[in-house]
């Protein structure tokens, strides 16, 4: 598969990687650990060298089930992300970042996490949510450049906020950021218009997030779909969340039916589409909806004329956006 260059750093990684909160045992489907460990060697035997957990993601079971999988894979390129101390993932403007993002809170999860992934450096780091607000502070990136120095981190990064794309973009500027991770798919073109140029600019790396908007652009869902018990999607029902996908959804199946490609390789291959995403990390633990992911990067890019379509779509406001969940 071929690998992109993150940014200015010196990873390369391949532009459809695996995202693993499918992985963390608690509010997605549960399965084994077995079946995690196998789900992630499928990611490997399909080509796939990057892999995006969090510390968060089954309060370090994903992790570690990370790091009993990938003994002997240190090449395999990891990010992994540091939560807010407060765990309160939509911090208002009034929001203190040392409530969240202390630095010794930094480093402690930092050790935390490469003790669970079983390493002794974490290739790129993230904070898990972030805040317009905190563009003037610079103490959370004293402390990653520590962990830098101290060869425990490599690349330097934030997971903005969901319909906050924009929000670490003066951080951007200011030379922080290696990568930022944000939510962008059929359904979230904002990032186009108000992360990539400054990214771009910047030769900052993207990494995009929740390609299938949750999994409602590959499920045939109803307004009244019933998610099974324990699955967070049944939780949310902030908004209209459900009604509000389908109705978007609808307006993507007569563009995809006019293609000979799925809705899983449209959304895909949209995304990969941008030169500026450097990787695109569906979530799955199974093992053929990763090879059928991981196959979609071999495909030629999307015609001009159902991009056009697609992004028209967003410019309308027919689809305007993916998800409430608050990070
Ligand atoms: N704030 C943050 O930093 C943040 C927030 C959310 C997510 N993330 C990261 O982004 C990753 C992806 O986001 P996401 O998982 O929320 O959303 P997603 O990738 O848009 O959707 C995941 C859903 O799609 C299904 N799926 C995957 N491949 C498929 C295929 N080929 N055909 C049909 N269904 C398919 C999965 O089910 P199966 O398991 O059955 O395949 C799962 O239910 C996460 O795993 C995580 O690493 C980060």
């Amino acid at each position: 598969m071929n690998k992109r260059q993150l940014g200015k750093t010196d990873i390369k990684i391949s532009e459809v990687g695996l995202g693993t909160w499918q992985l963390s045992g608690d509010v997605w489907r549960k399965k084994t650990e077995a079946e995690y460990i196998q789900a992630i060697e499928v990611a490997l035997d399909s080509d796939i060298n990057y892999l995006d957990t969090a510390l968060d993601y089954g309060n370090g079971y994903c992790e570690r089930v990370i790091g009993k999988a990938l003994q002997g894979h240190s090449s395999v390129v990891i990010s992994s992300k540091i939560p807010p101390q407060c765990d309160d993932w939509s911090p208002k403007p009034q929001s203190k970042i040392e409530d969240y993002f202390s630095p010794d809170w930094i480093v402690n999860r930092c050790e935390t996490s490469l003790k669970n992934l079983q390493r002794e450096c974490i290739d790129i780091l993230f904070l898990h949510t972030w805040n317009v607000a905190w563009g003037h502070c610079t103490e959370w990136y004293e402390a990653m450049v520590k962990l830098q120095e101290q060869g425990k981190i490599r690349a330097i990064g934030i997971s903005v906020g969901d319909r906050r794309a924009s929000e670490a973009n003066s951080h951007i500027e200011a030379g922080r950021l290696d990568v930022v991770q944000t939510v962008y798919n059929i359904l979230e073109q904002e990032p186009e218009y108000t992360l990539f140029p400054m990214a771009q600019k910047h030769q900052v790396g993207i990494i995009a997030r929740c390609p299938f908007s949750s999994g409602a652009l590959v499920s045939n869902w109803t307004a009244s779909h019933q998610f099974p018990e324990g699955d967070w999607r049944g939780l949310w029902t902030a908004d209209d969340w459900l009604a509000k996908q389908v109705e978007m959804v609808e307006q993507i199946k007569p563009i995809a039916q006019n293609t000979d490609l799925s809705m899983s390789a449209l959304a895909l291959k949209y995304i990969l589409n941008h030169p500026t995403v450097t990787s695109v990390i569906p979530g799955s633990s199974r093992a053929e909806h990763i090879r059928s992911n991981v196959s979609v990067a071999a495909l030629p890019n999307l015609p001009q004329n159902i991009l056009e379509k697609l992004q028209q779509l967003w410019l309308d406001g027919k689809v305007h956006g993916t998800y409430n969940g608050g990070a």
